[in-house]
């Protein structure tokens, strides 16, 4: 037998890269106020900003899009992905939207989250927790200590933490709306939840009367570290332990535009039938008719298909092979890596990588920008940027930790890609020392990270004297 896991696809249409000079970059990144979510796409080489919307579709469902029905009401697109979305999940109502942002703040809406509720979830995606305090509600993570710990090789580093939650839902078992669990733990390193830590959430939230939904942005890539990494589960199906997720919960929310292998759509899914009449309410009045929601009867065409994709087992194989494969990479080179490698991208600890800039100096903003400047490549800060808060001072309170993360769009990338990217990241860990810290000249006052502007601390050098002669402790 072969070892090579290969891609499972060959190329059929393709799209040039831009290729750009040091010095060009130098300007760009200054133009775009040294935050790399305002570069331009032909500033970039190789994006591995997300993995979001970033895929390559499939031929099959390129000609899915050519008989997509785009009737208003009934539309034959809608019915198909309902077939399919139901074949997975066994959910009674599937309501299309435009992407995961708006199932939450539906979900969130129609369950009359206000100030004083709680949502507790492992942990919950910057949308996810923007959307329920929002609606000055709390958020509350309790995904268990090792996903704080880098260095950790616990296999479901995304699981929620049993005790904590059990204590939450008994101590403030009034004000809690719901139980979510992000499959995979995208904040915490694409980390995926357990088959046994999920049964347990659903029991326990039962137990409370709670509902339990999921936030199956990446189902797929989770259901496949459960083949891979949970005892007994290896003879099973990857659609088989899918279908078990979505059989334990009450409903979920999902942005489509990961493991739905689309460029837009989300869906919100719920069995609960008042529930439902208040998002059907809500979803006309804000997304669209309850058989379209606000997409084109050919994205759900697109989509009825990619879902069907997504839980092919070479696929999935190879999908996780390939982000194992620069994870390996990477470590063998010796740069600080969130481990164990996750499904959709690689994170690296920042802050162990540059321990001369301080959190507050976001690490995270100096490594994506220094692996642009290298080599053109987008990657994201998911640290102090996107997480801190800020004190009552206006001061930044660091994140729990600091790290950038290298995502892998889907079916987008081949191995020679990877190649580059390993050199392109060895050069820049070789001059680690070099690297200096940031500040914010702007920010807005939620979501900071998508549109801040930063300029580069010029302090002359970084020993403790130097920082205290420049004024700055
Ligand atoms: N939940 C998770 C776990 C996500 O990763 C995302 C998006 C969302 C919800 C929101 O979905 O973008 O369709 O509205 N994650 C993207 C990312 C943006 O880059 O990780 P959306």
């Amino acid at each position: 037998m072969t070892k090579t896991i290969i891609e499972p696809f060959r190329i059929k249409m393709v799209e040039p890269l831009p290729r750009t000079t040091r010095e060009q970059r130098e300007h760009f990144l200054a133009d775009a106020r040294y935050n790399p979510f305002l570069l331009r796409a032909d500033q970039i080489t190789i994006d591995l900003l997300t993995d979001s919307g970033t895929g390559a579709m499939s031929t099959k469902q390129w000609a899915a899009m050519m008989t997509g029905d785009e009737t208003y009401a009934g539309s034959l697109s809608y019915f198909d992905l309902k077939r399919v979305v139901q074949d997975i999940s066994s959910m009674t109502h599937v309501f299309p939207v435009h992407q995961g942002r708006a199932a939450e703040h539906l979900l969130f809406r129609a369950m009359n989250i206000t100030s004083g509720s709680m949502v507790l979830a492992n942990a919950h995606f910057d949308t996810t927790r923007a959307n329920v305090e929002y609606l000055g509600a709390e958020a509350v993570d309790l995904v268990i200590e090792d996903a704080y710990d880098p260095a950790s090789e616990h296999p479901f580093k995304g699981n929620i933490n049993l005790e904590r939650l059990e204590r939450y839902l008994r101590e403030q078992h009034e004000r809690v709306a719901l139980v979510l669990m992000t499959v995979t733990n995208n904040t915490g390193g694409g980390q995926p939840v357990s088959l046994e830590n999920l049964r347990a959430v659903s029991e326990i939230a039962h137990k409370f009367h709670k509902p339990f939904f999921l936030d199956a942005a990446r189902f797929a890539e989770n259901a496949w570290f459960i083949k891979e990494r949970e005892p007994r589960q290896h003879d099973r199906t990857a659609k088989d332990i899918a279908q078990e997720m979505f059989s334990l919960a009450d409903g979920f929310t999902m942005s489509c535009k990961k493991d739905g292998l689309v460029n837009i759509g989300g869906l919100l899914c719920l069995n609960d039938d008042a529930l439902a009449e208040k998002v059907r309410c809500l979803l006309i009045l804000m997304e669209g008719y309850t058989t379209y929601g606000g997409l084109a009867g050919r994205d759900m065409a697109a989509l009825a298909v990619g879902l069907e994709e997504v839980l092919d087992e070479q696929y999935l194989e190879y999908r996780v092979a390939s982000t194992r494969y620069f994870f390996n990479m990477l470590d063998h080179i010796g740069v600080p890596l969130m481990r164990p490698a996750g499904g959709h991208a690689v994170y690296i600890d920042a802050r162990t990588m540059y321990p001369h800039i301080p959190a507050t100096e976001f690490p995270g903003i100096a490594l994506a920008n220094a692996l642009y400047l290298e080599g053109g490549v987008r990657a994201v800060e998911v640290g102090t940027l996107m997480f801190g808060k800020q004190g009552p001072n206006g001061a930044d309170i660091p994140a729990p930790l600091d790290l950038v993360r290298l995502t892998i769009p889907r079916r987008t990338y081949t191995q020679s890609h990877a190649d580059y990217l390993g050199e392109i990241v060895q050069e820049v860990y070789e001059r680690r020392s070099e690297a200096r810290g940031y500040r914010v000249v702007k920010q807005s006052a939620v979501l900071r990270a998508f549109t801040a502007e930063l300029e580069p601390v010029t302090t002359p050098a970084y020993s403790p004297t130097a920082r205290a002669c420049a004024g700055r402790t």
